[in-house]
């Protein structure tokens, strides 16, 4: 049964195989309110005001993300904040950047220091590096997990750097995947679902309306065996930030190069950026 399911899933895999063309949400479409929409973001801004310790949770572009999770319901936005706050504070998020991750940052590497043309911080990773299924049977799924959660703190703290120290209109992230090389086996397996799951289940909790898009390029049809599995759980927002394009390069560069220069972009997602240095 279970294998009839996938073999459908890679039938029907091919058809969704199709580059979407819907832009992100432009910077001023995320900052524009309607008068209503203000007053509830000052309303919210009031009840949830003691509970801000840092400086960037002040900022409007913070407190929009809660309220539009929650379809503008303040009480709603509020308990999400507050367990949000919760999670921080019994997980040690703030000071997770800190810790030593030197055991995980080579075997699950990101490449961080590339912007987009409005200057949202990318992150960038090929999907044959991570091999997620070793790690997970080696037992250290949750460290792996939490050294996944330290990567986005970074490029979520570089968001909040780019508004305070640079004055940039910088709300959001862009994940950027090569998934040559994806398998079923080292990247979809069984024991791999749970954990993108999970890591699912804590970005839409805990980092809402935060990913502008979700760029895969290379993909194979096996791909969407995990991207199905996930679907159910990624909401409307995260949806539709997934584009996901195959191995046709003259599909998937003219969208790269309208989104991102081709300095900032490596050669294999055809730009012109140096290689990386270990
Ligand atoms: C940021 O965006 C807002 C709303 O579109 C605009 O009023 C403001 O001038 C922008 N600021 C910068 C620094 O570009
Ligand atoms: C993100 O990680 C890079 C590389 O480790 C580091 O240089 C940078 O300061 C970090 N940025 C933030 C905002 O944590």
């Amino acid at each position: 049964m279970r294998k009839l399911y996938f073999s459908t899933l890679f039938l029907g895999s091919v058809v969704l195989l199709v580059s979407h063309n819907v832009s992100g949400v432009s910077v001023e479409k995320y900052l524009t309110l309607t008068a209503s929409q203000k007053t509830t973001l000052d309303k919210f801004r009031q009840k949830v005001e003691p509970m801000l310790y840092a400086n960037y949770m002040k900022q409007d572009t913070y407190l929009i993300q809660w309220i539009r999770a929650r379809n503008f319901d303040i009480n709603s936005a509020e308990q999400m904040l507050r367990e949000n706050l919760k999670w921080r504070k019994n997980n040690g998020i703030d000071n997770m950047r800190k810790e030593d991750w030197s055991d995980l940052v080579h075997e699950l590497p990101l490449w961080l220091g590339t912007y987009d043309k409005t200057g949202r911080p990318i992150g960038v990773f090929e999907v044959n590096l991570w091999d997620i299924r070793g790690i997970i049977l080696q037992g250290r799924g949750p460290r792996a997990l939490r050294y996944v959660m330290n990567l986005v703190e970074n490029i979520t703290g570089q968001v909040y750097e780019r508004q305070e120290k640079f004055g940039m209109n910088v709300t959001q992230i862009v994940i950027l995947a090569n998934a040559d090389g994806f398998n079923v086996i080292q990247h979809g397996c069984p024991v791999c679902l749970p954990f993108w799951i999970q890591f699912i289940q804590l970005i839409e909790s805990h980092y809402p309306e935060v990913l502008d898009e979700f760029i895969i390029i290379n993909a194979t049809p096996a791909i969407q065996v995990v991207l199905e599995a996930i679907r159910p759980f990624l909401s409307k927002n995260n949806r539709d930030g997934i584009k996901v394009f195959g191995p046709n390069k003259a599909k998937w560069m003219p969208y790269l190069d309208a989104k991102i220069s081709k300095e900032e972009r490596r050669e294999r997602y055809g730009g012109t950026k140096p290689p990386i240095e270990y």
